[in-house]
């Protein structure tokens, strides 16, 4: 949020000359989004992609989703497609219904809000909802807990730094309405034991919503080129629900991610539906009224041109990456990739540098990572292009390392910070 203070809606507006000097200006201090010093959520899936993906947003960026069916029927198109494919992809039976959200946050609020209508409906005697999410859930199960009344019970354990199952077991009570896993999570990286919370959700009928936000676009090839997976989508028939990101690893323009429902009578309860006012049926599948058909329109055209193998390919390059990190940094030692994680962003932990110290050296070099805590960790998100920079990015962690280790770097004492 921005405070109100300085005065610059100027009577006379700039002219084009002069707008665009101070757009340059103003950017002058940004960093490139896909510079290949950027390990953090940069996902670039080379610059064939990138133009793909930006033609087609820049083709119908002024098209709005909310007319798709009366003025835009591309669009309509496009969603359809986008989720034919999505649902093959996440193994979603025949019935499932998907939608476009403007990302992953919404996604997942909108897949509490169906599980909550469903609770309502199915589960009178949940008075009082209530949500077990893992040490590792996004923090946008919080958010969407607080906007729709949803108690979130978060486990305070992470067995192996992934979901607790028998703390999830122990939490499960009368309100409670709906579980979660993530495939995987943000932090540490590592799939939850999802097969066994599937089994939980059937039991107990609840819904289980899969936060494959990150691992949507990822885990279906890593298993497609032959390593293994443990169950995460649709196979497992106590998922109600996936999130999965198209602006993520699907490489769409910022705006789109996918919700999965694995029925028509599940997803009946994610719309919001009004007609008491003058201007008749309103209906949106989303938090948002007005969506950028761009958005829309450049996942389906990246999906498209990519296909599985365009995917696949992008995928075993950041295995690769992955790989060579690793065993990197073991040659540097006492650092290591934490457990075993089979995607393609992973933290980084050591038993005796200084994380932090190690993290502000590398920032200092112009490397860009998220941060982790408990376990201190410097966290990389891998694209399909930092194959280029694995060797310069490991001589620096060796370099900064041995800094950090003789006292030469202090740490500026800076934890992890996810603010917009
Ligand atoms: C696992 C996971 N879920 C959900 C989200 C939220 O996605 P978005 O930032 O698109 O709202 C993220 C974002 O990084 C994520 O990593």
């Amino acid at each position: 949020m921005t405070r109100h203070s300085n005065r610059i809606f100027a009577e006379r507006g700039l002219d084009r000359a002069a707008l665009d000097a101070e757009m340059v200006q103003l950017r002058a201090k940004d960093r490139q989004w896909n510079e290949l010093k950027n390990l953090r959520a940069a996902y670039d899936g080379g610059d064939d992609v990138t133009a793909v993906a930006n033609a087609a947003f820049l083709a119908q960026i002024g098209d709005n989703m909310i007319y798709s069916s009366s003025a835009y029927p591309s669009l309509r198109q496009h969603e359809q497609g986008v989720i034919a494919m999505v649902g093959e992809m996440l193994n979603a039976p025949e019935g499932a219904v998907g939608s476009i959200t403007t990302g992953g946050t919404e996604s997942i609020l909108m897949a509490v809000k169906a599980a909550r209508d469903w609770a309502r409906a199915t589960k009178p005697r949940a008075t009082q909802p209530e949500m077990i999410v893992p040490r590792t859930a996004h923090a946008a199960f919080n958010k969407a807990g607080e906007l729709l009344g949803v108690k979130v019970v978060r486990m305070i354990e992470s067995p192996g730094y992934r979901a607790d199952i028998e703390g999830m077991t122990h939490a499960i009570n009368g309100n409670t309405i709906m579980l979660v896993g993530s495939a995987p999570p943000y932090p540490y990286a590592l799939v939850d034991p999802l097969t066994e919370l599937s089994g939980l959700a059937l039991e107990h009928e609840l819904w289980l919503h899969v936060d494959a936000c990150v691992g949507g676009f990822v885990l279906p090839f890593v298993r497609e080129l032959g390593h293994e997976v443990p169950g995460f989508d649709f196979l497992l028939p106590g998922v109600a629900s996936m999130s999965a990101d198209l602006h993520k690893y699907g490489y769409s323009g910022r705006g789109a991610s996918v919700l999965m429902i694995r029925s028509e009578v599940l997803a009946k309860y994610q719309g919001f539906h009004f007609d008491a006012w003058p201007a008749g049926v309103y209906y949106t599948a989303s938090v948002a009224g007005s969506r950028n058909g761009g958005a829309v329109a450049s996942s389906y055209a990246v999906m498209r041109y990519l296909g599985r193998s365009g995917y696949r390919e992008r995928v075993a390059a950041m295995l690769e990456s992955k790989r060579r990190i690793g065993e990197g940094l073991v040659r540097i030692g006492d650092l290591g990739i934490l457990g075993r994680p089979e995607g393609t962003h992973f933290s980084i932990v050591a038993s005796d540098v200084d994380m932090y110290a190690l993290g502000d050296g590398l920032n200092d070099r112009g490397w860009l990572f998220l941060r982790g805590k408990e376990p201190r960790a410097i966290q990389l998100q891998l694209n399909a292009r930092h194959g280029a920079i694995v060797d310069e990015f490991l001589a620096d962690v060796r370099e900064v390392a041995g800094l950090v280790q003789a006292n030469k770097i202090e740490g500026r004492g800076g934890g992890p910070v996810y603010i917009a």
